[in-house]
């Protein structure tokens, strides 16, 4: 498979702390998927995939709290959307942990498309909404 997933522009959504947030989600899915080409080092995959799952479950809420705090209009819509993709996480790290008779590179391409697909999707709609209302 190939080692690092690219990063874009269409990514942006204009929010500092989400783009940063975002960013690192990015980070740590390329660590991992160096950590299981080489064989995980210098940090295990299994604590890599514990670090994607709380740090992508603490960006959701994250993404929640600001949209609930200034009154997006699509909360509830972005909220399920974060659930649905929170159950896909874990079943993916369950197939890579497990190692269930599952390409790996089959698994990472899937949350890369997962996360990259809601990023460029349901987030961008959020930024340009609070950025309308003061926030940056
Ligand atoms: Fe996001
Ligand atoms: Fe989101």
């Amino acid at each position: 498979m190939t080692l690092l997933l690219p990063w874009n522009r269409a990514c942006v959504v204009g929010i500092q702390a989400m783009d940063d947030q975002h960013a690192i989600v990015m980070d740590t899915m390329n660590e991992l998927r160096l950590a299981l080409v080489r064989g995980a080092k210098p940090e295990p995959a299994d604590e890599l995939l514990k670090r994607l799952i709380e740090f992508t479950r603490m960006h959701f809420w994250s993404e929640e709290q600001l949209m609930e705090q200034h009154g997006f209009p699509g909360l509830a819509g972005h909220r399920a959307e974060h659930q649905h993709l929170l159950a896909q996480l874990l079943e993916s790290a369950r197939r890579l942990q497990h190692g269930e008779a599952v390409n790996r590179g089959d698994v990472l391409l899937f949350l890369h498309d997962w996360f990259i697909g809601h990023v460029e999707g349901l987030d961008q709609q959020y930024g340009p909404w609070l950025n309308e209302h003061g926030v940056y």
